[in-house]
């Protein structure tokens, strides 16, 4: 079914509806095997309500494998809302959209996501406590970007000091695809960590704002993928590494923030067989989750959250280390050892 491997079916999926307030919303568990099902809210205008169930599906499969690589008692769950047509009443839909996770009991824990924001979580508050990612007066908590950005940059210094026999990110070329929440904030990283940027989004604004403040080079957003670089960090949206754009990439090290960046598998052995090192996406994006997986159990405080999420980057050395080994691609070698730990934590 929808290109999801066999031995890994969901759970459970719900489909909720709410004519009055326009709520189309999936809400996917896709393993609880380490803890209830943990993972974000999208709000996303799909083509099709199949698209959006594709979406859901790959996405919760994605936060079981993340959830479980980044050590968190949670298993993989996701959500998508279908976004209405026209003009909606947001605190309406989230309000229904709350009441269709509590109806799951706990099964699924929900936070933010691409289109969400931490109003639309606190506003869920009032309906289910099965939400996190909200900014608490005084507390920790709040927006993940910058811990995702943050375990993307500590993974890219880990690829480029073993990858590319590199010992500062001084000079390094990276280019951005996507100076969203998470792309800004990793841009702030590199530019003061010394990497030369060259950075393309669909908004104008954005761009002109990393050439101003970074010195970054502007690219064609059909370009980015193919620029002149040493690292390419994907922070846009899913399948950016496809039959199409696989052949022209140029960087020699891929690590970025978007989810489901290989349209396929196989892109992932192209790459290989290119000579890219690709270091899979919930491997090095799994800051924001171990952030609100925190403030969820009320662990929350910034610096052992940092130096939490600083850990992403032994895990890379890890996987780089086992790939030695196996003789094979990151991304399969990630599969295996995540699923091998989707089991109740002792
Ligand atoms: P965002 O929506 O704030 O940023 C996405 C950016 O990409 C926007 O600036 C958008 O204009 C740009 N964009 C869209 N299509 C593009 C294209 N074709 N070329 C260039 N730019 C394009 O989203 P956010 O939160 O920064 O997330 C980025 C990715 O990281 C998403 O795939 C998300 O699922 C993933 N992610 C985000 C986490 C977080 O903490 N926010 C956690 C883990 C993964």
């Amino acid at each position: 079914l929808f290109g999801l491997p066999e031995q890994a079916p969901h759970e459970r999926v719900l489909l909720a509806t709410d004519p009055a307030t326009g709520l189309k919303a999936i809400l996917a568990v896709h393993s609880t095997a380490r803890g209830p099902a943990f993972g974000g809210c999208r709000l996303w205008h799909y083509d099709s309500e199949l698209a959006a169930l594709n979406d859901a599906l790959r996405l919760s499969q994605g936060m079981s494998l993340k959830n479980a690589l980044a050590d968190l008692p949670f298993g993989g769950g996701k959500a998508v809302i279908l976004k209405p047509e026209g003009a909606f009443d947001r605190p309406a839909l989230f309000a229904a959209f709350g009441r269709a996770v509590q109806s799951l009991n706990g099964a699924y824990i929900t936070a933010e996501d691409v289109g969400t924001t931490t109003a639309d979580m606190r506003g869920m508050q009032a309906l289910t406590p099965y939400v996190s990612g909200i900014p608490r007066e005084g507390a920790f908590g709040g927006d993940p970007s910058p811990k995702t950005a943050w375990g993307v940059f500590v993974s890219i210094r880990a690829g480029v000091r073993l990858v590319l026999g590199r010992n500062s990110l001084e000079g390094v070329r990276v280019a951005l695809q996507g100076l969203g929440a998470v792309g800004w904030h990793l841009a702030e990283f590199l530019h003061q960590a010394g990497a030369r940027l060259v950075v393309a989004d669909v908004d104008a604004v954005k761009v002109e704002r990393a050439v101003a403040q970074f010195g970054a080079v502007a690219a064609h957003v059909g370009e980015i993928l193919a620029a002149d670089v040493d690292v390419l960090a994907p922070c846009a949206l899913g399948a950016s590494l496809n039959e199409q754009t696989v052949p022209a990439i140029r960087a020699q090290l891929i690590a970025g923030a978007a989810n489901n960046q290989l349209a396929t598998p196989a892109d992932g052995d192209a790459l290989q067989r290119r000579g890219i090192c690709y270091l899979p996406d919930y491997l090095v994006n799994a800051g924001g989750i171990i952030s609100v997986a925190r403030e969820y159990r009320n662990e929350g405080e910034e610096q052992a959250v940092m130096a939490e999420v600083g850990k992403i980057a032994e895990r890379v050395e890890e996987l780089l280390a086992r790939v030695q080994a196996a003789d094979s691609t990151p991304a399969r070698v990630a599969d295996d050892w995540a699923r091998s730990k989707l089991v109740r934590p002792a």
